[in-house]
């Protein structure tokens, strides 16, 4: 896991790029336009009434961009973002601490907001809808509760897994937003930002097979940027050509559609110890020896975009797109779906 160079989570390696690279304000943001047309409305509004902006949530598999946008409408709102994340808010007074420090209008970024605990998310409810905080002092009978005023704040909240949040905590958000994959055109043109800001001449068809080959996740293809750049440094003095990428990612084992060898043993235990399928998430994690986490949240999302698999109630399916990909003959008799 540690090695993969397409893992769309957040690795140290992407620390010192990813601050550099993050765009700052919303025009600077590439895609996502259907998230960037409503928010642009959301933010102008809010800023016209001098109110806060309704809660945010942001949702979509990792990489994609929730971070920065979280600190993008915070700067373009001319608020301040405080950040913290579920597994962070151990308990409820923890969450009240942090929340009456806030000034008037601010954004309270929680991260992973899916891992709150229960006791947590219960004393979110009335702060996100009507600002106030219940705190209990005291046990049994002689237990008292205070309720205290807070600043009125917008929660923004992301999440790789909308689906393990609770239907309360979900339909307190005023607007919810499911981050897309970005086309290979979008990835081009954040690759090119980014060699900008980093300054690296990469040419139209070398940024082009990058793209290609990044999963639809900005963070990948920033990082395969960075990779293919050393690379190129050495091989053609620091030009990104097609031809320099395409070696470099071989080198990698990024294949063309950017499907690395996780993927590769992903889907060959499907099609292969289980006949296509449908196979239950535990039973190949088991079979190729990978967390199910790691699976539901990194390989999944990009093989369901490319319809290499599918998921039924009764597990994964590989698809005959997967089979040709891999020059297997898809099996015509009906024992696959
Ligand atoms: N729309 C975009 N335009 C340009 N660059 C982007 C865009 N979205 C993301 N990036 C780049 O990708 C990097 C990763 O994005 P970000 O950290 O916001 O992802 P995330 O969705 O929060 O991921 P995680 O689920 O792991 O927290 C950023 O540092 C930024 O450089
Ligand atoms: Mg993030």
């Amino acid at each position: 896991m540690e090695d993969r160079i397409i893992t769309s989570t957040y690795t140290a390696d992407d620390q010192e790029i990813e601050t550099t690279l993050r765009p700052r304000r919303l025009s600077e943001y590439i895609g996502q336009s259907k998230a960037k047309e409503n928010l642009k409305v959301f933010i102008e509004a809010a800023k016209m009434r001098n109110e806060p902006l309704d809660h945010i949530l942001l949702y979509g598999p990792p990489g994609l961009g929730k971070t920065t946008l979280a600190g993008i409408i915070s700067n373009e709102m001319g608020v301040n973002i405080r950040v913290t994340s579920g597994p962070a808010i151990e308990r409820p007074g923890d969450l009240a601490a942090v929340i009456s420090n806030l000034n008037e209008n601010d954004i309270l970024f929680i991260d992973e907001i899916h891992r709150l605990s229960r006791s947590v998310e219960e004393i979110l409810y009335p702060a996100m809808e009507d600002f106030v905080i219940d705190i209990v002092y005291g046990k049994g009978v002689s237990a008292k509760t205070v309720r205290v005023a807070l600043p009125k704040f917008t929660l923004i909240g992301a999440t790789t897994r909308a689906g393990l949040l609770s239907a309360p905590l979900r339909d307190r958000f005023g607007y919810i937003s499911r981050l897309e994959m970005y086309t290979t055109e979008e990835l081009v043109s954040i690759l090119k930002r980014s060699a900008n800001i980093l300054e690296v001449t990469l040419e139209d068809s070398g940024a082009e097979e990058i793209a290609k080959r990044s999963r639809g996740t900005p963070r990948i293809a920033n990082r395969l940027l960075k990779r293919v750049r050393d690379f190129a440094q050495i091989k053609s003095d620091s030009v990104i050509t097609k031809q320099i990428a395409d070696m470099a990612l071989n080198m990698m084992e990024v294949d063309k559609l950017g499907l690395d060898t996780m993927d590769r043993r992903m889907l060959h235990a499907i099609i292969k110890n289980f006949a296509g399928g449908p196979v239950g998430l535990e039973t190949i994690s088991a079979s190729i020896g990978e967390e199910s986490n790691t699976i539901e949240d990194v390989c999944e999302p990009y093989l369901l975009q490319l319809g290499f698999i599918s998921r039924t109630p009764r597990g994964r399916v590989a698809t005959k797109l997967a089979y040709d990909y891999f020059g297997i003959p898809f099996p015509e008799d009906g024992t696959t779906i």
